[in-house]
This record gives C-alpha cells, structure tokens and sequence, in this order.
C-alpha cells in the first residue's frame, strides 16, 4: 500500500497528490507512467508521474475526477492509502538536444508535459510551453512551467487568461512569426493532439503525441490499449505512450475510447447514488483504507 503524503486542489476536480512510492519514484523517467488501484475491488488506471523524489521517496500525480475511479480517488486524504501502484510503466520520452521544443499542453495535459519540458530543458533546448484550457480557473502548474520553459504563452477558449483561441492558434502564431521549431510535443485531449498534428504535418515538424488510450492491465497481455500507427497494432502502454503524431490514426482511437462511455457514466451514477459507499460492508473508501493501514506493511508497496 501506498500512503498519500499530500494533497492540494489545483483547480476545479483536479487534485495533486504526492504519494509514497519509493522504488517507482527512484527509476521513473520522463514520459512514464504507473497503473493505480484504489481498492480490492476497484479497476486499474493509468496515470503519469508527473513528477518524483526520489531522496523522499514519493511520486507526484495530477488526476481530474472524471469517472468512479477518480471521484473515489478523491475522497481519500493525506495519511490514508492506496491499495497498489505498479510501475514505471510505459517507454520513457526520447530525450535529446534537438534545439526548439514546443512543448503543448491541453488542461490536465499539462500534468504529463511538466516532466518532458524538465527532461528536454535539462538535455539543452529551448523550450517554448504551450498551457491551454476552457477557462482561468482550468489552467493547471503555471509557475511549475514557467521554471522549466524559455517562455511561456497561455490560451484560453473564452479568452479570460492568456489569449482567447485553442493551443492551435498559439502554434500557428510561433509558426507565422519565423521560430524556428524543431519539434512539438503535444499531450491533452485526443482531438487537441490531432489537430496540433495537423498544423505541423506540412510543415514537415517532428511531432509526438502521449496517447490516452483505456487501459487494463498496462502490461501489453489485453489488448485494450491498441492503436493504429501508420496502419499496424501497436500498444500504447507497452510501445507508447509517445508516437509519431503523423502517423497516429486519432479517429479510430477516439472512437475506441468512447467505447465504455454508457456503463462508465452508469457506474459513476450508482456510485454516487450509495452516497460514495463501496464493497459489500457498505463502507467508504476513506473508511477502508484506515482499516486496512496495518495490513500494508506486509502486503508493501510500489511494485516494478
Ligand atoms: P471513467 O468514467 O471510468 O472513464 C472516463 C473516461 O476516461 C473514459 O471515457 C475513457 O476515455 C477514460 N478511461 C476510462 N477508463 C480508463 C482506463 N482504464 N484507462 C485509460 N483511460 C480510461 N488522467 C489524469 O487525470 N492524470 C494523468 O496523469 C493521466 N495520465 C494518463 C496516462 C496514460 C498513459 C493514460 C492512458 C491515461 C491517463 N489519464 C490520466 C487518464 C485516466 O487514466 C482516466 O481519466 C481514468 O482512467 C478515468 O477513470 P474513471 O473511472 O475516473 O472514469
Ligand atoms: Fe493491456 Fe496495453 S493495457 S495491452
Ligand atoms: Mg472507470
């Protein structure tokens, strides 16, 4: 089990959590990211480390309440517990001196993008960092971006930070004015990396997308995480999540990921109908994770 060091709310339903996980928190690398699950019932999901310490031996990970995983996620606090994480999992980023890297982050995309722009600044490129989202309140590591970016430009949909316009109208706007960019990193909804695609690909700019696709056991054995790449199966979780964002075929995976949408907003419905309780004791999770603290010593830890 892994215990919740820290938790702040960074916007609107999405949470930062720094958790103990001292043997994923030594061997991560930018780009990965762990399998969670909350409770012996629960499901796994996938989620980036955003960021680590490894002398505190702690993972940092940004997670929207989206669905019932992480509604539930989010009802637990600082000293209670997860039930098991696994990881670092995935292939990390390719990280070298290239020259120009735009670095484009939409809403809770800015959490993964944090360690790719630390990584690719530290290797020796200017990194210019895109933060996009609908509204002020929405835009997430600000100050953690401007750190580790040579400028920083924020777009807005309704105009009420930054300028009005999507991720897009920004890179269109570097483009136009002669940077030279060497290559886009994009990571935030599947339609804002298709269309940041599109504007690179005459442009011929090397472009690579983190993929969000469902996964289950994130270990290559399900199949849940296929995608198409340049017209061949490939893996998310075990040959991504990074891709040539040229050769990704966004609308086969789009619709791919909707494929759950009805039993998944079902599920959160009953969840949150049984007021938040869980398991045949009708209990919360907040409850359980207290009860079962004892037990994590034995049963300990992050997994690799
Ligand atoms: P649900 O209601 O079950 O699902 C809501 C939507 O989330 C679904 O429609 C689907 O698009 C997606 N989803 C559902 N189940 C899964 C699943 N098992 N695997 C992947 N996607 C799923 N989110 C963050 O907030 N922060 C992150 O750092 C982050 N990193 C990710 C890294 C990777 C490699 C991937 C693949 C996804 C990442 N996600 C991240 C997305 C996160 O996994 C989903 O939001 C989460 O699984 C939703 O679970 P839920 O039960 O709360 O919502
Ligand atoms: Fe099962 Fe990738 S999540 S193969
Ligand atoms: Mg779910």
């Amino acid at each position: 089990m892994n215990r919740i060091l820290a938790k702040k709310k960074l916007a609107e339903k999405v949470w930062y959590y720094r958790i103990e996980a001292p043997l994923i928190a030594k061997r991560r690398k930018a780009g990965q990211f762990i399998m969670l699950r909350l409770w012996e019932g629960g499901e796994r999901i996938p989620l980036t480390i955003a960021d680590a310490d490894p002398e505190e031996g702690s993972i940092t990970l940004i997670v929207q309440e989206v669905g019932k995983t992480t509604v539930m996620m989010a009802d637990l606090e600082v000293g209670d517990f997860i039930l098991d994480l696994a990881g670092p999992l995935g292939k990390p980023t390719h990280v070298e001196k290239v020259g120009t890297v735009v670095m484009v982050g939409g809403g809770i995309g800015v959490a993964p993008a944090h360690p790719i722009a630390q990584a690719m600044k530290a290797a020796g490129n200017k990194v210019i960092s895109i933060l996009g989202a609908r509204n002020k309140e929405l835009i997430i590591m600000e100050e953690e971006t401007r750190r580790a970016s040579d400028e920083v430009l924020i777009v807005t949909d309704d105009g009420s930070y930054g300028v009005k316009g999507f991720v897009t109208t920004a890179l269109q706007g570097l483009i136009d004015k002669g940077e030279k960019i060497d290559m886009v990193i994009a990571i935030g909804p599947p339609i804002m990396m298709k269309f940041v695609s599109e504007l690179t690909r005459p442009y011929k700019i090397h472009t690579v997308v983190s993929l969000n696709t469902i996964m289950i056991d994130g270990t290559g054995m399900c199949g849940g995480c296929r995608v198409l790449i340049d017209g061949k199966n490939k893996f998310v979780c075990v040959d991504g999540p990074e891709f040539d964002g040229h050769k990704v075929d966004f609308d086969n995976m789009m619709a791919r990921q909707r494929a759950y949408v009805e039993a998944e907003s079902q599920s959160l419905q009953n969840f949150e109908k049984a007021d938040h309780q869980i398991g045949d004791k009708g209990c919360n999770l907040h409850a359980m994770m207290q009860d079962t603290q004892d037990s994590s010593k034995e049963t300990g830890g992050d997994h690799e």
